[in-house]
């Protein structure tokens, strides 16, 4: 085994673990890729203020997010088909997350369900929906949340309509794989992934299959995904959807001052300056150069918390510098669980941690919830470079 020192390590490991198109399904943007490339570029362009002579005993990661303690601020975001990473990786991650202290949230689109998933967990996790036009799936899906004992909703507002991403349809994803002869040639190298997947009966999406009637495989799955997401969303619709669930409501996928007032305005308890890590609108800006602008708007009235390219404690430092309550991580979980299971995705948070401490500590802090604007140096231009 490979000695583990960095996020990446994991990804280099991962790509070696898991079939092709799962790796190409999570290591893609839409396009041309222009805003998931940016999203880690522009977090290189913040630099940190190095600080000397202080005292750095008594440091603490420790903060709140929507009320709720955390190890440190960082929750793991929401990545369908993370089942597929590997095997019962949904369980495996949310069990990573509870035993170190940090939110877990469970996709609408994972392959275990929302009762799997509970079943296998001692805390509350956080559940996403997708604005789906069926009332009566919607309806029942909060239900089933509600019952496990979510603590949350997530609620994705940025994919009314699906933005393409060339790699997944050049290599005809899905969930089981088809066996086509690239597949085939593919899986046979990958074969400790496929094994583990052999003993699982987990490899259909948990949430859908068998509780909408008519879908019952990934091709009738395909066509009621296309027909479900809702073109047609407004602020109205959010609103019903946020009476349905009746609790604390994250909106994730705001990349825009108006949109942002909007959610504040509607009683969001958080929301999450994104762009689906890249993968729906390419060209829009990433979201580390929005977050400034979103949290001098709102930071008052609702969290404000961004995710998008973050690969490294440092660059957790520098969204909460740069005005973010807390953050979300997706590739660099998802990296650690397809590299070495629940492990992995231990080691990414511990790998987080350790940055963030060591880097916190040299900036001269020794809270996490002290970082500031102060923490950081911009190019001039940094937050008035578009307009
Ligand atoms: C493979 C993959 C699947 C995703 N699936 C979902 C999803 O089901 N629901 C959702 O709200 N966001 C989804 N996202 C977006 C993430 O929640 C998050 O916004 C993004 O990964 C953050 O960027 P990062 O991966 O650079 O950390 C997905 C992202 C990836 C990479």
């Amino acid at each position: 085994m490979p000695v583990i020192t960095c996020i990446d390590d994991l990804k280099r490991l991962y790509r070696r673990r898991v079939p092709r198109m799962f790796f190409d399904y999570a290591e893609s943007g839409s396009w041309t890729e222009q805003t998931f490339r940016e999203n880690v570029t522009d977090f290189a362009e913040i630099r940190l203020r190095q600080k000397i002579a202080v005292d750095m005993t008594g440091r603490s990661t420790a903060s709140e997010m929507i009320g709720q303690p955390v190890a440190m601020p960082v929750a793991l975001a929401p990545v369908g088909l993370t089942g597929m990473q590997n095997a019962d990786g949904e369980i495996k991650a949310a069990r990573a997350a509870e035993a170190f202290g940090v939110p877990f949230t469970l996709s609408t689109m994972s392959i275990c369900s929302i009762e799997d998933v509970a079943a296998h967990t001692s805390k509350p996790f956080w559940f996403q929906i997708y604005t789906l036009n069926d009332d009566a799936f919607n309806r029942a899906i909060i239900g089933r949340a509600k019952a496990a004992g979510c603590s949350a909703l997530v609620i994705t507002v940025d994919l009314q309509i699906l933005g393409q991403r060339h790699k997944d349809l050049k290599n005809g994803l899905s969930a089981p794989p088809k066996f086509t002869l690239p597949t085939m040639l593919n899986l046979a190298t990958k074969w400790a992934w496929g094994i583990e997947m052999l003993q699982t009966r987990r490899r259909f999406f948990g949430n859908i299959v068998g509780h909408v009637e008519g879908v019952s495989d990934p091709s009738s799955l395909s066509a009621w995904t296309a027909e479900k997401f809702d073109p047609a969303l407004n602020w109205d619709k959010i609103r019903k959807l946020m009476d349905m669930w009746g609790g604390k409501v994250i909106l994730k996928g705001i990349l825009d001052v108006e949109d942002a007032e909007k959610a504040a305005a509607v009683g969001a308890d958080a929301i999450v300056v994104s762009n689906h890590g890249g993968r729906q609108l390419d060209g829009a800006l990433s979201s580390v150069r929005m977050l400034p602008a979103i949290a001098a708007a709102v930071g008052g009235r609702t969290e404000v918390w961004m995710d998008g390219g973050i690969r490294s404690g440092q660059d957790v430092l520098k969204a909460l510098a740069l005005g973010a309550k807390g953050v979300m991580i997706g590739r660099a979980f998802v990296y650690g669980l397809g590299a070495m299971g629940e492990a992995g995705v231990a080691k990414a948070l511990q790998v987080i941690h350790k940055e963030l401490d060591t880097s916190m500590a040299l900036c001269g802090e020794t809270k996490v919830t002290s970082l500031g604007r102060h923490n950081v140096l911009l190019p001039s231009d940094f937050l008035d470079r578009y307009s």
